[in-house]
């Protein structure tokens, strides 16, 4: 029985790998692929807020990337800068609110001072979320939670009987994002280097052999439009999903779970 299509993916997050290929296959220092990826960002962006994207999530820096030689690592972190500085004006205006998830607290302080300035110019914005993972580890962030919980429990303000995944979830850095309905990764690599491991549980993975810096508008209509032909069974049958409507079925498996 062919199924209706999926309605729009409320959360799509992204994890944008290539622009070191792009630039050795074209000769190019590794930090020019990472300046062409900052454009392949604004169509991104530009594209899931006219599709009506209520959240994306960009994998801009990795807990582990911080181990990379130190002058593309510090390439990053000003390419960070020039990117919250250009791009302010048009993402305030478009009602795009920026966040951030990970350690962010690790970044040099002009870049600290770049990103915080972006996610307070843009607050109010109404129309999409537009949430930047920098020094982000999905293992770190579960650790760093737990860090939390453990503290409160010491002073006696939570019992270790109440943590449940709510509370784990509302202690992460990632605790105003839904669960990821969309999972991308360019760059032709099938693995997800420990991205959202909690919040993309059961999104649907689409790995695309576009290098980062080749990603275009379509690339992304195109994702979408996939994705809206899958059915998402979390972990039911195809009749149960088939006679529900599929935005209501991970409140039915909670429900039926009790
Ligand atoms: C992704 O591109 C961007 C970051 C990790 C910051 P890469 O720099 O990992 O590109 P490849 O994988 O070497 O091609
Ligand atoms: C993942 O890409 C991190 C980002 C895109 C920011 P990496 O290139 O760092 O991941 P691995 O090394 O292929 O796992
Ligand atoms: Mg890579």
């Amino acid at each position: 029985m062919k199924t209706s299509p999926l309605p729009l993916p409320r959360h799509v997050a992204i994890i944008m790998d290539g622009n070191g290929r792009w630039a050795k296959a074209r000769n190019l220092p590794r930090i020019d692929g990472h300046a062409e990826g900052a454009k392949s960002v604004r169509h991104a962006v530009e594209t899931a807020s006219r599709i009506g994207i209520e959240y994306l999530t960009l994998y801009a820096f990795s807990a582990n990337n911080w181990a990379r030689p130190s002058a593309e690592v510090e390439g990053l972190m000003s390419l960070m800068v020039d990117f919250a500085r250009t791009e302010c004006a048009e993402l305030r205006q478009n009602g795009i609110r920026v966040k951030v998830i990970g350690q962010t607290e690790r970044l040099p302080q002009y870049t600290k001072d770049a990103v915080n300035e972006l996610v307070s110019a843009t607050v109010a914005g109404e129309h999409m979320t537009l949430t930047l993972a920098l020094s982000y580890g999905a293992r770190q962030d579960v650790l760093d939670a737990l860090g939390i919980l453990a503290a409160r429990v010491k002073d006696g303000s939570l019992d270790p009987s109440a943590i449940d995944e709510t509370q784990l979830r509302a202690a992460m850095t990632t605790h105003f994002l839904p669960d990821v309905d969309l999972l991308i990764r360019t760059g032709g690599e099938s693995r997800i280097s420990d991205f959202l491991l909690l919040e993309a549980a059961y999104a649907e993975l689409l790995f695309l052999p576009t290098m980062w810096p080749e990603f275009k508008p379509e690339t992304l209509y195109a994702a979408i439009d996939h994705y809206r032909g899958i059915e998402r069974r979390y972990g039911l049958t195809s009749e149960q999903i088939q006679s529900a409507d599929s935005r209501t079925v991970p409140s039915l498996v909670r429900a039926a779970l009790g």
